[in-house]
């Protein structure tokens, strides 16, 4: 069963968040995490490094990474680097990105797992149409997300057309879920996911399957 908690604005979204993770660090030194990227999450990641937590025994996965001859500052590992990697304390052979397909142990059975959701309803790279079944894998990106990404490019011509991505498996797989979603434009589409007819066309409504996950949401 899905749950949606509605939060006043970005920072209470962002803190509550925090503490989870705070929270599951805290309890469990050595836990394991998927994190997204995306703008949803730089609040999450401020928050996080303010706290000045111990990450020296965590794990994380990120969820995908661009493929493509892209600019290295584009990439997700920047993003992550100048977001909160930089920031903390983790081991850096800790931290982990996508490289190989059908990697059957890639972000396998985290403790928690942090996801935005795309405008189309995407989480991480899988877009719609994507297999409930799917592993790690090389993606083409959709029109549509190549469009919404382009706000982070100079040009829509730079903007790379292709990523590998963690399926749906090894989300599915996470002892627990947070979904966030940030803004009115993403509140059709997490109403949908959430409360929606069960669909690889949305895919991020294989995630009412979940029975630990729930969904962040500020307008
Ligand atoms: C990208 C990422 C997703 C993220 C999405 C939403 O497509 N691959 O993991 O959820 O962007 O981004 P934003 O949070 O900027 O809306």
């Amino acid at each position: 069963m899905s749950e949606v908690k509605l939060f006043i604005n970005y920072e209470k979204l962002s803190s509550y968040v925090a503490n989870i993770v705070e929270k599951q660090l805290k309890e469990k030194p050595n836990s394991t995490f998927i994190l997204p990227t995306g703008t949803t999450p730089i609040g999450l990641y401020k928050e996080l490094v303010k706290r000045k937590l111990d990450w020296s025994e965590a794990t994380t996965y990120n969820l995908d990474e661009y493929i493509d001859n892209i600019d290295p500052e584009q990439s997700y590992l920047h993003f992550m680097m100048v977001n909160l990697f930089e920031h903390i304390n983790i081991n850096s052979d800790n931290v982990h990105f996508p490289k190989k397909e059908h990697d059957t142990e890639y972000g396998f059975n985290v403790d928690l797992c942090l996801l935005g959701i795309g405008g189309n309803g995407h989480i991480a790279f899988n877009e719609p149409g994507s297999s409930f079944e799917s592993e790690t894998r090389i993606v083409d990106l959709t029109e549509e997300t190549i469009k919404d990404n382009s706000r982070l490019f100079d040009n829509i011509e730079d903007v790379p057309t292709q990523a590998i991505t963690m399926g749906m498996k090894p989300i599915m797989s996470s002892k627990r879920i947070v979904m966030m979603a940030n803004g009115k434009h993403k509140q059709r589409i997490l109403d949908k996911a959430m409360f929606g007819r069960l669909s690889e066309e949305l895919p991020a409504s294989i995630l009412q399957l979940h029975d630990n996950m729930e969904a962040v949401y500020c307008d």
